[in-house]
């Protein structure tokens, strides 16, 4: 709450020029981004999808850390949900993955060699940046990304953080990004931040930007399509608000059971075509909601028993036309899922890890206080923009587009 003295109120609204300014609300409290789904693999074969899976795990396994660890990791998927966010003076836009498994914000620097045809952040072109002059580091399973870190003006759907703190990754592992993307909007909790610093959305939270202390994701699906692009609409993130257009029901959501790490869930219930698996309990039920993962990664037990369940299946390679159904709290969220994998996560991450793969399927809300993770069915509206309905993939709102790497109209071209 922001107090007033009452003369001071009095005094701007009889200066007539500035009343408007002092009365101009702030940003509306609630606004959402339109997201792109990248799937750069269509035409793989079935031993591509498997070798593919098992690089998943490994960079999963990454991702959550060996035991002892205290880098957080994050793996790279090939199917992702990327938005657009502009950093800078003036401002300058960027697709980052938006990714709920981990907390910092990084991009591509000018100077990456590695980096190919995607657009880089040059400090040089920007009035407002400010090099913090310390080294940024973060290792993968297949590489690193690594660089220095600095704060700017950081905009994203309507809100904007003055002095960000981000790093700028001049050496990052080839692979690790792809045209149109150039880096990663981590919106886990300031506490698993590599760089310490506060997430972006976690500093619009404690400066009350949002009216509901809420960010959401509606992901699309291609299920079955067969002339699916390699850039398709891929939904929307919302910031402040959850927007019940999307959505049918109340949100079910369920209190963290551990305050300070990832997004996490116990899961309840897992069944097979209908048949119960043993589910697990205590902390080998707990999940992370983890919108950077592309699939479901589970401890070797409980993904044994659900595999044993699936005729002529087997870890790791999964037969992904298999239905399978994980339950939450109130099961309001029963539905199917692609392919599961075993993963050894280490230290105080989570058992589970539960990515794009499920989240499609739901209509996710993740709120800061009470600290939770929501599910809700998708309404039909939501349902209705699955598939390929040959709708432009949506551009950048805020920023113009990168002097360097490739701009919009190149952006969108199919290969
Ligand atoms: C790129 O390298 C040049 C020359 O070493 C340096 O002046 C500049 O600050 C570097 N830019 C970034 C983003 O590190
Ligand atoms: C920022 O500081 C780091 C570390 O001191 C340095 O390597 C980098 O070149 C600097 N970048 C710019 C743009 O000044
Ligand atoms: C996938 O599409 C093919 C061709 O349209 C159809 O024959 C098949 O039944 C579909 N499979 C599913 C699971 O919908
Ligand atoms: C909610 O989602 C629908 C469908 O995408 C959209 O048309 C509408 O503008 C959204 N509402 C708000 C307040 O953003
Ligand atoms: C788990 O879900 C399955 C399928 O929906 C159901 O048959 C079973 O009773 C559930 N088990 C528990 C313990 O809720």
């Amino acid at each position: 709450m922001l107090f007033v003295p009452i003369s001071t109120i009095i005094a701007l609204l009889s200066l007539g020029h500035l009343s408007d300014a002092a009365l101009t609300p702030r940003a509306p409290a609630g606004q959402t981004i339109n997201l792109v789904r990248s799937q750069q693999s269509k035409s793989w074969s079935k031993d591509q999808w498997g070798s593919w899976a098992q690089n998943q795990k490994a960079a999963l396994e990454a991702k959550y850390g060996s035991p002892g660890s205290q880098v957080r990791r994050r793996a790279t998927g090939t199917n992702y949900y990327f938005g657009s966010l502009a950093i800078g003076t003036p401002p300058i836009s960027y697709n980052v993955i938006l990714d709920t498994g981990s907390a910092d914000l990084w991009v591509a620097g000018q100077n990456c060699t590695s980096c190919g045809d995607v657009s880089t952040f040059d400090p040089s072109s920007s009035s407002s940046f400010q090099n913090q002059s310390t080294s940024f580091s973060i290792t993968y399973g297949s590489g690193q990304a690594a660089g220095f870190l600095g704060q700017d003006v950081v905009q994203m759907a309507g809100f904007q953080v003055q002095n960000q703190v981000f790093a700028i990754c001049d050496q990052v592992s080839s692979g690790l990004l792809s045209e149109p993307v150039s880096g990663l909007l981590g919106l886990g909790f300031q506490t698993i931040a590599s760089s310490k610093a506060s997430p972006f959305w976690e500093t619009l939270v404690s400066e009350s930007a949002w009216d509901s202390p809420v960010m959401a994701f509606q992901l699309t699906r291609y299920l079955n399509e067969s002339n699916v692009q390699t850039l398709e609409p891929g939904g929307s993130f919302s910031m402040g608000f959850t927007n019940s257009s999307l959505y049918t029901g109340d949100i079910d959501y369920v209190d963290l059971p551990v305050q300070g790490s990832y997004w996490i869930l116990p899961i309840t219930n897992i069944s097979v075509n209908g048949e119960s698996v043993n589910a697990p309990t205590g902390e080998e039920a707990y999940a992370a909601i983890d919108t950077g993962t592309t699939l479901v990664g589970g401890p070797s037990n409980a993904i044994a028993e659900i595999f044993a369940q699936i005729p002529d299946s087997q870890p790791g390679t999964g037969d992904f036309r298999k239905l399978l159904h994980l339950s939450w709290h109130g099961s309001r969220a029963d539905t199917c899922l692609g392919a599961f994998f075993e993963i050894t996560s280490g230290g105080s991450a989570p058992a589970w890890i539960v990515g794009d793969t499920f989240l499609k399927n739901v209509y996710s809300a993740f709120r800061y206080s009470p600290a939770s993770v929501g599910f809700a069915e998708l309404s039909s509206l939501a349902i209705s923009m699955n598939g390929d309905k040959d709708t432009a993939v949506p551009s950048a709102t805020i920023g113009s587009s990168p002097a360097s790497g490739v701009g919009d109209e190149v952006v969108f071209e199919q290969e």
